[in-house]
């Protein structure tokens, strides 16, 4: 059984509520899920994981959030996350998904192999981005 490591930090819900799509599309894809907000996180957690996502809102100025998200990623190399598959996802508001795109760039440096485009959504997550979500982790643990 893959498992599943979803780390996700968020301050209204919103990708909270997209994490545990992805949660329970691995599930029923047969992985085991483990979902942790960032703040209880660790890298060995990663390390050990056979696939990976991870979510955050757009937060600044189209960066992480500064506080918990930002030093976690930093805290990541390419021995932790490469060549593993990873899903991105994210809520955002007024921007057009900059941080998602210089998201992706990122780990795809590290050498995670990055599924997609990474789900994001305006505020509240629409059906079709929870949907995705779901897929995603199924196919995270697929
Ligand atoms: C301090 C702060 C900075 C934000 N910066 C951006 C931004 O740069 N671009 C954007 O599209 N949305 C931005 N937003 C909007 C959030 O991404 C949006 O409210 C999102 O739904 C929050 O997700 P969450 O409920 O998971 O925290 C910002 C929100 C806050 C509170």
């Amino acid at each position: 059984m893959k498992k599943i490591v979803i780390v996700y930090w968020s301050g209204s819900g919103n990708t909270e509520t997209m994490a545990k799509s992805v949660a329970k599309g691995a599930g029923d894809g047969g992985g085991e899920a483990v979902l942790k907000p960032v703040g209880e996180a660790s890298v060995d957690l990663v390390k050990g994981a056979d696939a990976l996502a991870f979510g955050c809102p757009a937060m600044g100025d189209e960066i992480l959030e500064e506080t918990e998200m930002e030093p976690f990623i930093a805290s990541l190399s390419a021995g932790d996350v490469g060549g593993k598959a990873l899903g991105l996802f994210g809520s955002y508001d007024w921007g057009e998904g900059k941080w998602m795109q210089d998201w992706k760039a990122r780990m795809q440096g590290l050498g995670a192999q990055v599924d997609g485009e990474g789900i994001i959504t305006q505020l509240e997550p629409s059906q079709e981005a929870l949907n995705a979500c779901y897929e995603l982790g199924k196919r995270l643990a697929g």
